[in-house]
């Protein structure tokens, strides 16, 4: 690796600077990034331009998309919450019955527990214990806590209140599975509140007063912690008013690398035995008349491929009852700015496996992030564009809903665009609202988070449903 390192050091003195003995970064001037000495393959966390990349990455780091490490920060200060119970987020359960609770408390409860009531007059129907467990990773003291609430019935709006809290929070429970319309947020990227510009204030306010929607998907690059788990704290302080109402659905992004994830790991829940045996890494649900699956672009996709091909194989079978497919994962197999690994290496990489189960699953929508910014393809695949129109769509529609905001900012340095590439959008935080009307109709709103602003907008149409389509194909 030395020797790698002063080669290294010797071409970029010609274009650029040489490296100093001691210094941290190193600058790459043709992609106009700079990167650790000392953890090359960490490049691309590293860029003082959010995801530029060192343009030899693959031959320093090898291939993708999982380069990184799992980072651990230097000795921290302890933080953790200050009583509790407190940071209460909802996840769907395996069916619109179930609804999960999680949340932190500094204190030990003498029973893990949350009451569910009635919405109106706030008297207790039944309670129900959890689980708590410990969690250490980067000097954070506290306890992290779940209860799982049943025997609900679905579409009712219900109120709970956990342990001690005095506060009753008021959420509706998912409806019957197969039933549309559904309204749906989605943000990816969307770190803690801060100062700069770009940051995710708006957003979370934002999505705070809009009440249209029925749940929350975030597709991972979730606090933006970088190893600090007092930010999870404060992110999910944050978050509370939107993730006590709505359930959070969630998956990995590279900002959950620290400590192997396991902030990411421990405080979710997300529904299923595949999310409880793998801590929420790939997963999938159906919500109303829509099926989600969630992959991680952080971990090695050739464990996942057999679990997703599965997935989406049965969901597709089931359009008659369960008519849209979505996929989420954090990083894209679509984008087109100037981020060399992400956009020329990594898209590619993660394209070559993901995408023909994408094609054979007729999946409508893969929605991802990790370039802080919205682009929208057409319906796309291999690269080429099926038809301009998202009238019966042949392929998927990738959408990049990275620009929710964190203390990163907007990305807005556009390649000249794909044919692929339908429209994008660098210069405004925002987050995209998905209507589900019904078995042949999907009409996506992009918003911009501090106008309200619809800032973009398509509608996938369908003129068969799918129901009617397998009973075509059979005559
Ligand atoms: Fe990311």
């Amino acid at each position: 690796m030395a020797a790698i390192i002063t080669g290294l050091a010797i071409s970029l003195a010609a274009c650029c600077r040489a490296a100093v003995d001691g210094e941290t970064w190193m600058d790459n001037c043709e992609y106009g990034c700079t990167y650790r000495k000392g953890a090359l393959c960490q490049c691309n966390r590293g860029c003082v331009h959010y995801h530029d990349c060192c343009k030899d990455y693959e031959e320093k780091c090898g291939s993708g998309p999982s380069p990184a490490p799992s980072p651990t920060p230097g000795p921290l200060p302890p933080s953790g919450p200050k009583g509790g119970p407190e940071q209460l987020h909802l996840a769907l359960g395996e069916d619109p019955s179930v609804v999960t609770v999680s949340f932190v408390s500094s204190k030990a409860f003498p029973k893990c527990q949350c009451s569910l009531a009635d919405a109106q007059s706030k008297k207790i129907i039944a309670s129900f214990a959890g689980d708590t467990s410990q969690y250490t990773d980067g000097n954070w003291i506290g306890l992290m806590h779940v209860v799982r609430m049943d025997g609900m019935q679905a579409d009712t709006t219900y109120s709970y209140t956990c342990d001690d809290s005095k506060t009753f929070y008021t959420f509706r429970t998912a409806p019957v599975v197969g039933t549309l319309p559904v309204t749906i947020a989605a943000v990816a990227d969307l770190g803690e509140d801060c100062d700069r510009v770009g940051c995710g204030n708006a957003t979370i306010a934002a999505l705070a007063a809009d009440t249209s929607y029925s749940m929350l998907v975030h597709a991972g690059d979730l606090a933006y912690t970088h190893g600090h788990p007092m930010i999870w704290d404060n992110f999910m302080l944050e978050m509370q008013p939107i993730t006590t109402r709505v359930p959070y659905m969630v998956c990995v992004g590279n900002h959950e690398h620290y400590f192997n994830f396991s902030g990411y790991r421990s405080r979710f829940n997300m529904p299923g035995s595949l999310a409880k045996a793998n801590q929420n890494l790939w997963y999938s649900f159906d919500h109303g008349g829509v099926h989600w699956a969630a992959f991680s672009t952080e971990h090695d996709l050739e464990m996942q491929t057999a679990w997703l091909e599965m997935d989406l194989k049965t969901a597709d079978a089931n359009r008659a009852k369960v008519p849209w497919v979505v996929v989420f994962a954090h990083k894209p197999l679509y984008c087109s700015t100037n981020d060399y690994y992400d956009c020329r290496v990594g898209a590619e990489k993660i394209a070559s496996v993901i995408e023909p189960l994408l094609k054979k699953y007729k999946v409508d929508l893969m929605l991802a992030g990790h370039l802080h910014n919205y682009e929208r393809s057409w319906p796309v695949f291999g690269g080429n564009v099926t038809a301009k129109s998202y009238v019966d769509p042949q392929a998927t529609t990738h959408i990049i809903i990275g620009g929710a905001g964190d203390d990163e900012g907007l990305t807005d340095r556009w390649l000249t665009p794909p044919d692929w590439s339908a429209t994008h959008d660098g210069k405004d935080v925002g987050y995209a609202r998905l209507h589900f009307e019904n078995a042949t109709i999907m009409k996506f709103d992009y918003v911009h988070s501090a106008s309200g602003k619809v800032a973009d907008s398509f509608t996938i149409v369908r003129s068969v449903a799918p129901s009617m389509t397998k009973a075509k194909l059979v005559v």
